[in-house]
This record gives C-alpha cells, sequence and structure tokens, in this order.
C-alpha cells in the first residue's frame, strides 16, 4: 500500500523559535550516523550551529527575489513535541546560483573548533554542483533536510511534510528538488520525484539526485 493511502495523526505545521531546543534533539536524533556526527558534531558546538542556523531559517527574507527558508514539523500528537522535520529552500527563478552555496544558506563554523570547515563544505559541495547541474537557475522547492526520529517513523510523517512540498510546487507551477538518501528514497520515488542521471564527474555518490517535473496546468 502507498505510504499516501494509510491514515496518519501528521499535521504539518510551522516551527517558531521557541521549537529550536526540541529542533536540535530531532535533529541529532535522525542523523545520528557515525559519519553524520563526524560531520556535525554531537556538541556543544555542534548545539551552537544548529541554533544559529535555526536562527537565521526564522529570519524574515529581506526581499519578494530572495530564496525563503520554510522550517515545518509534525509534532507527537501525545505530547506536542516536534519529532519530525523538514527544511524548505523555496528558489525563486533566475536565482543566482552564487547566493545558493552552502555558506549562503547555513552558518559559518569557523569559530568552532569541534567542526572541520572542509568536511562541511565537502559534504555540501558534491551536492551543490549535482543540484546546480539538474536545476541551472530555474526557480524550484527544494527539500534540504527531513528527518523523523526512529521512534516515531513508519507513521507517515515524512510523507506529510514531502506532500507539502510538492503541493507547494503544484501551486506554484514549479519543479522540486532534492538529495536523497537511501533511506528517504522510495518515499520521494512515491511523490513523483525521478532520480537524475548526474555525470560521474560531479555524482557525489553518496546521495541521489532527485527531481520532480512541475505539473502540467490544466
Ligand atoms: C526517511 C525518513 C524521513 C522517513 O520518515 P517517516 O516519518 O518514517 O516516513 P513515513 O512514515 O511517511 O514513510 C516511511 C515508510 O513508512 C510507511 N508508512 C507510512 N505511514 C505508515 C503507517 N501509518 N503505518 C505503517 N507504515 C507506514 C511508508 O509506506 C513508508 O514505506 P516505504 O519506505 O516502503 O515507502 C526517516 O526514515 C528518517 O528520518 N531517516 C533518517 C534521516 C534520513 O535519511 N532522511 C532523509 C534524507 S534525504
Amino acid at each position: 500500500m502507498a505510504s499516501t493511502d494509510r491514515p496518519t495523526t501528521a499535521v504539518v505545521e510551522r516551527a517558531s523559535v521557541s521549537d529550536i531546543p526540541e529542533l536540535i534533539t530531532v535533529w541529532w536524533d535522525a542523523f545520528g550516523s557515525e559519519h553524520m556526527q563526524r560531520i556535525f558534531p554531537q556538541t556543544p558546538d555542534g548545539r551552537i550551529w544548529l541554533e544559529r542556523a535555526f536562527k537565521q531559517f526564522f529570519a524574515p527574507v529581506k526581499g519578494p527575489d530572495e530564496l525563503k527558508t520554510e522550517c515545518l514539523i509534525v509534532r507527537s500528537p501525545d505530547t506536542g513535541i516536534p519529532v519530525a522535520i523538514a527544511i524548505y529552500r523555496i528558489v525563486p527563478e533566475g536565482y543566482d546560483t552564487a547566493k545558493q552555496t552552502w555558506r549562503a544558506r547555513w552558518p559559518a563554523v569557523d569559530d568552532l573548533p569541534d567542526f572541520s570547515d572542509a568536511a562541511v563544505d565537502e559534504f555540501f559541495s558534491r551536492m551543490e554542483k549535482a543540484h546546480a547541474y539538474v536545476l541551472g537557475n530555474r526557480g524550484h522547492v527544494f527539500l534540504e533536510v527531513l528527518g523523523t526520529m526512529a521512534t516515531f517513523q513508519k507513521r507517515g510523517y515524512g510523507t506529510a511534510l514531502v506532500k507539502w512540498g510538492t503541493d507547494l510546487a503544484d501551486q506554484l507551477g514549479v519543479e522540486c528538488y532534492l538529495d536523497a538518501s537511501p533511506a528517504g528514497k522510495p518515499l520521494y520515488e512515491a511523490h513523483g520525484y525521478v532520480e537524475q542521471d548526474v555525470p560521474a564527474i560531479i555524482d557525489n555518490q553518496s546521495s541521489a539526485s532527485m527531481l520532480r517535473p512541475k505539473k502540467l496546468q490544466a
């Protein structure tokens, strides 16, 4: 049965600054592999970096032609605490690719000794090359982060967060893009994302570049 057919308690809402401590808990739980912890340490420095990142996401957008970030959550129906998170970037048509680099979207790590700038740069840059190859500067909805806490997975929360983005893209008449982990790929395929053929020279090997075509307007 497709995930979209199953009953779910998921309610998608926008997160706010007061949710930041719980958002960090969700992030650390969903992205707790050894590989991810080497890049994004689960230490006081790692917490400072994520606090800065979320504050940046909640800051007002400077103008209509700027990149807009949406930080969405699903809360546990029992406790009301966020247990799943999605971070979307709404990329305007013709947006300057130089402004799309991770250094423009995420806080710097230079003053945080637990981080390696080279490791973070390698993590993001590989995906950015494939992203730019597939989309150039076409406007699109970019699902940059999706994670559900392990004990809340397989309840349709990821599905609801993916659907939020595809519904928005259909309203705007634009494509959707994401870099998929093996865990997320089936979910994305169920929502119309298709893996893209990216030349080996820029293929980042660890994730799949996935594009969802724009919906044909009736
Ligand atoms: C990928 C991830 C976000 C999916 O989140 P999720 O909340 O478990 O997603 P869903 O519950 O909507 O769907 C997951 C599976 O559960 C199934 N499912 C959905 N609702 C269900 C329900 N009510 N009962 C049982 N199973 C259900 C879905 O069919 C889906 O199955 P599939 O993988 O065979 O397609 C989550 O596994 C995760 O955070 N992984 C670690 C981080 C990661 O890899 N993130 C993706 C980066 S691209």
